[in-house]
């Protein structure tokens, strides 16, 4: 190769480098800080029976018992940060804060133990293949689906509010993700089936027609609706930020289980619903409601933001049409959530990774604050990122070699 052409080569790779320099999130980055952040956790975390969560009013650290929905998600992220740099001392750490939570696996009062149970464990078992964690597992997929009664069609996620004795809300789509391995680790069946008959009741019943969810849907005898209301959201009519979040990547786990192509529609008329909202920021963090009355005056919800960009870049994987602009979207929240705006400064925050998310408003309870959720959601989206963008690469890679094939072409 003359010196003419072998500069040419050198200035195409020059630019494929810098173009991708430009645009790639740095992952590693941000996963360093994120291990720094949880090494103070872990400092200020000795007590097993009080699981980080988020920060009080007052400044003071807010923990919770195993008993919380939000048991799981710290034990989760341990595995994630052991995941990524295969040190050791993170999968102590992971294993110390998932058995913390095993007690709750015959816990048959909430609907929540896919959260707390396949958070921990289920990614402890996809890395490490321990045979307890399986057995743990088991016992808690049985108690999760005893909440589902065959005449309602659905788990029931709390036993009693506001005069209702059998609500549902658009999270329990979270937890089928748990049901699914169960089936298949135990080859029962009859939890695949219950999978696929909450969802779709789910589908019928909890969509508005722009494909907004509703909260909370209150059943009566044989499945009936009774009432479309909400528990977080600013009005029975609203759509609770995260509550869209927990729809879209509920069912893109629904097609990645089933392959059946109706949940992939449902999954791509969510995104839709919330890529294109005219309320959703530019910096791609929603408003803790797309609804919520005072917007741009409304607090916003990284949590929501974080559950997102996971799913929408699992769901980029499966869309034939849009999986371009879920990505993409899936990295602008990404590196929001990674600027000064909204990842902490490392060791300010309790050691939380994130600030600015919202809990519950109308309840008064965890505004504008950190929460457990939205670290581990964001470090799980920064994972399936850096797994996509390195199989990006290397077909940027084959393009590469396609422009020196062409060159050595041209020489011909
Ligand atoms: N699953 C409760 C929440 O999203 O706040």
């Amino acid at each position: 190769m003359g010196i003419r052409r072998f500069f040419i080569v050198i200035c195409i790779f020059s630019l494929f480098q810098t173009i991708f320099a430009q645009k790639e999130l740095n992952v590693q980055k941000e996963i360093k800080d994120a291990a720094k952040q949880y090494k103070t956790m872990l400092t200020t975390h000795q007590d097993v029976n009080k699981f980080p969560q988020s920060i009080w009013p007052d400044g003071e650290a807010k923990d919770m018992p195993s008993s919380w929905w939000c048991s799981g998600f710290f034990g989760g992220s341990l595995w994630y940060l052991y995941e990524f740099t295969h040190d050791t001392a993170w999968k102590n750490a992971a294993t110390k804060w998932s058995m913390a939570v095993e007690k709750e696996k015959i816990n048959t009062s909430t609907h929540d133990l896919g959260f707390m149970l396949y958070c921990p464990f289920g990614n402890g078992y996809r890395l490490t293949k321990n045979g307890q964690y399986k057995q743990i597992m088991l016992t808690g997929a049985a108690s999760l689906a005893s909440r589902f009664n065959p005449k309602y069609g659905v788990i029931k996620s709390w036993d009693d509010w506001e005069g209702y004795d059998y609500p549902v809300i658009i999270d329990n789509m979270m937890n089928l993700e748990f049901l699914f391995w169960a089936a298949k680790a135990s080859g029962n069946k009859a939890y695949y089936d219950l999978c696929v008959t909450h969802a779709d009741n789910t589908l019928k019943n909890h969509f508005r027609k722009d494909y907004s969810s509703y909260h909370v849907i209150c059943y009566g005898e044989g499945g009936k609706v009774l009432a479309q209301k909400t528990h977080q959201g600013a009005a029975d009519s609203s759509a609770w930020s995260r509550g869209q979040g927990w729809a879209l990547y509920g069912y893109t786990v629904m097609y990645r289980e089933t392959k059946q192509e109706k949940y992939l529609r449902q999954a791509e008329h969510v995104a839709h619903f919330i890529l294109s909202h005219p309320n959703l920021p530019a910096d791609k963090i929603p408003y803790w409601d797309f609804n919520a009355p005072h917007i741009p005056n409304e607090e916003r919800d990284a949590s929501a933001a974080a559950v997102m960009a996971s799913g929408l870049l699992e769901l980029s994987q499966y869309s034939k049409t849009n999986s371009k602009l879920y990505i993409e979207t899936a990295k602008t929240m990404l590196e929001s959530l990674a600027s000064p705006k909204y990842k902490a400064p490392i060791g300010s925050n309790k050691g939380f990774i994130l600030m600015h998310s919202v809990g519950a408003k109308p309840k008064h309870s965890e505004i504008d604050v950190p929460l457990v959720y939205a670290d581990y959601y964001y470090l799980e989206a920064l994972l399936r990122y850096d797994m996509i963008s390195k199989k990006q690469n290397k077909s940027l890679a084959i393009k590469a070699n396609d422009a020196l094939g062409l060159l050595a072409h041209a020489k011909k």
